[in-house]
């Protein structure tokens, strides 16, 4: 299909619930210690949402009515909604069907995607199509997890890392002439990846039942380490193509904008791409690993800092494994 638009973001919101987990507050619960976690991971806490009957989509839904209002967007002019996720509130119907009838997107089609941690990146390059091709006008990609409801509380491996969140992203038309826009994307998947990160119980290989309960088959399981190598090395390369493919030097980027899954991997990442940690968004301390949520997080925490013509690389890793990269020229000055 012929290309005929520039798709650019022109806002972006979150949410993130009240309630905080603290490192100390873990050492009650696993035999941690915030000094591990602090200088493992970086993390120093995260956010839970609490309530009975409260999924993703109640997070999902503040980010997108945010949005909506911030970008002053009627929600029956959006054509199309996605919801990157792999904590749906339910199997069926998309959490992204939920978030559209409860803000009003009445003439928008919606549905989510599972990339796991590149979910985000691979909803963001769909918007972009859908926009380039003439398809859409407007398109909302809210990236959110409740990971807390994965999350096994006695596995001290996975427990530090993971918080819950939404952040959302409305994707416009630009004058390609301005130069501003989503300009490029590499999106790759390896299924080797299976592996070494997943959730084993709950789909239709193996569906709930007494002995997969039991079994805390239902909760996120990951091989650290190897996920910890294979991130590094598949970011790092994928910003150097990027880079590459439009002769960007490190003193061109403004901003580095990685999946916020480990401080150790981004400091190694940028160490590789020769990339200032100045010039690196990080908000991992204070949220963790909130999966799909982590880049529209880390865009509405620095959103006041950007400035129409900056260059960001946004890079991700995650679950498959699925990983990739993206360059966005900033299209408006921070709000
Ligand atoms: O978002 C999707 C992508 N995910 C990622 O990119 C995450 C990648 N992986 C990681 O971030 C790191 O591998 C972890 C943070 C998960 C683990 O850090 P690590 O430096 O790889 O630790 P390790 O698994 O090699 O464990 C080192 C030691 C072990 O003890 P021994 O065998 O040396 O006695 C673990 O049992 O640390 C122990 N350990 C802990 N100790 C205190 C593991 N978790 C903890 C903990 N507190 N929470």
């Amino acid at each position: 299909m012929k290309t005929i638009n520039r798709a650019a973001i022109a806002g972006v919101s979150g949410y993130v619930p009240d309630d905080v987990l603290t490192n100390s507050a873990l050492q009650e619960m696993v035999n941690t210690n915030d000094e591990w976690i602090t200088t493992r991971t970086g993390i120093q806490e995260r956010r839970i949402l609490k309530g009975e009957g409260l999924g993703t989509s109640v997070m999902a839904i503040q980010a997108v009515k945010d949005l909506l209002q911030k970008t002053e967007t009627d929600p029956e002019t959006v054509d199309l909604l996605i919801c990157a996720t792999i904590t749906p509130d339910m199997i069926t119907p998309a959490t992204a069907n939920i978030i559209a009838h409860a803000v009003g997107a009445t003439r928008a089609f919606s549905y989510d995607l599972q990339a796991a941690c590149s979910g985000f990146l691979y909803g963001l390059d769909t918007a972009a199509q859908f926009i380039a091709s003439g398809r859409a006008k407007k398109v909302v990609v809210v990236g959110a997890d409740k990971m807390s409801s994965i999350t096994n509380y006695a596995d001290r491996a996975t427990c530090i890392l993971f918080g819950d969140g939404a952040g959302a992203v409305l994707v416009t038309t630009h004058p390609p002439e301005s130069g501003c826009g989503i300009v490029d994307s590499i999106c790759k998947t390896d299924g080797i990846g299976q592996n070494f990160l997943y959730q084993k119980a709950g789909g239709s290989k193996l569906p709930a039942s007494h002995e997969t309960v039991a079994a805390n088959a239902h909760y996120i399981y990951q091989d650290g380490q190897t996920v910890f190598k294979a991130a590094v090395t598949a970011m790092s390369e994928v910003v150097i193509e990027m880079m590459a493919r439009h002769k960007l030097t490190p003193a061109d980027i403004t901003y580095l904008v990685p999946h916020q899954a480990n401080q150790r991997i981004l400091k190694l990442v940028a160490d590789r791409v020769a990339i200032p940690m100045e010039k690196v968004m990080l908000n991992i301390h204070k949220y963790g690993n909130t999966t799909a949520a982590t880049i529209p997080l880390c865009l509405w925490d620095y959103e006041q800092k950007l400035k129409k013509g900056d260059k960001l690389i946004v890079t991700v890793f995650g679950g498959g494994f699925t990983w990739g990269a993206m360059y966005i020229v900033w299209g408006y000055d921070g709000l």
